[in-house]
């Protein structure tokens, strides 16, 4: 799928997901499970984050199926982003704002999501030409209120929320214009994945999906 796609293409292809599902990886041997459960509930986006020892491998197993589009999370470090890229990764995410790290990003052409939560890190992003970023932790932050603040002296910013949504609070975040998508582990949390409760992964998936398709009608 994401083989022949411009940087611009696979963000879009990432908003018009709707919805990033942010994996913790332990068991590699779950992965590529978890991979098809996405799929099947009609969500086949996965941003794995490196917060684990086995996130790397995870993510290099997640990404050898074409079909799915596979990012690498919590980066923040410039070194980290080689690892992505090496292990398949199509883009990067960070839970806050460093230049280095867009700047190792720029260099491999790697399309990175900044985070931030306040104005002087919006923007830090937009003196790098960034404008897609993840409003992180967003309910710690201040929730859809603070992302409709945010709107107000940056118009020209898209935001993907994330840390602290689910399905119940979701819709409040993609009912904004100023948010591209949401993040979150919900639909793939440990737990579940741990208990091999695919069904449950696609049932939420599926949920999630259905919960951008009324926020965007
Ligand atoms: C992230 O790394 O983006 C967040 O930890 C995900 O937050 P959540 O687990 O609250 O969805």
């Amino acid at each position: 799928m994401a083989c022949a796609l411009s940087d611009d293409d696979v963000l879009e292809l990432l908003c018009a997901s709707g919805v990033v599902p942010v994996v913790v990886a332990d068991d590699l041997d779950l992965m590529r499970p978890l991979g098809d459960a996405l799929k099947a509930g009609g969500l086949p986006v996965a941003e794995v984050t490196f917060r684990s020892a086995a996130a790397v491998e995870a993510l290099r197993r997640l990404a050898l199926d074409r079909d799915l589009l596979v990012g690498a999370g919590t980066v923040v470090r410039p070194e980290q982003v080689d690892l992505a890229r090496n292990a398949g990764a199509r883009f990067v995410v960070m839970p806050g704002f460093s230049s280095r790290v867009v700047g190792r990003c720029r260099e491999l052409g790697m399309p990175v999501i900044p985070g931030v939560c306040t104005a002087t890190e919006v923007i830090a992003a937009l003196d790098r030409g960034i404008s897609l970023l993840k409003f992180f932790p967003a309910q710690a932050s201040g929730g859809p209120a603070m992302v409709r603040a945010l709107h107000a002296p940056f118009p020209e910013v898209r935001f993907i929320p994330t840390g602290g949504v689910s399905a119940a609070n979701a819709a409040d975040y993609l009912t904004l214009p100023s948010v591209a998508a949401v993040g979150g582990s919900w639909m793939v949390a440990p737990t579940l994945v741990r208990d091999g409760d695919f069904a449950a992964v696609s049932k939420l998936a599926a949920q999630a999906v259905a919960i951008v398709a009324e926020a965007h009608a």
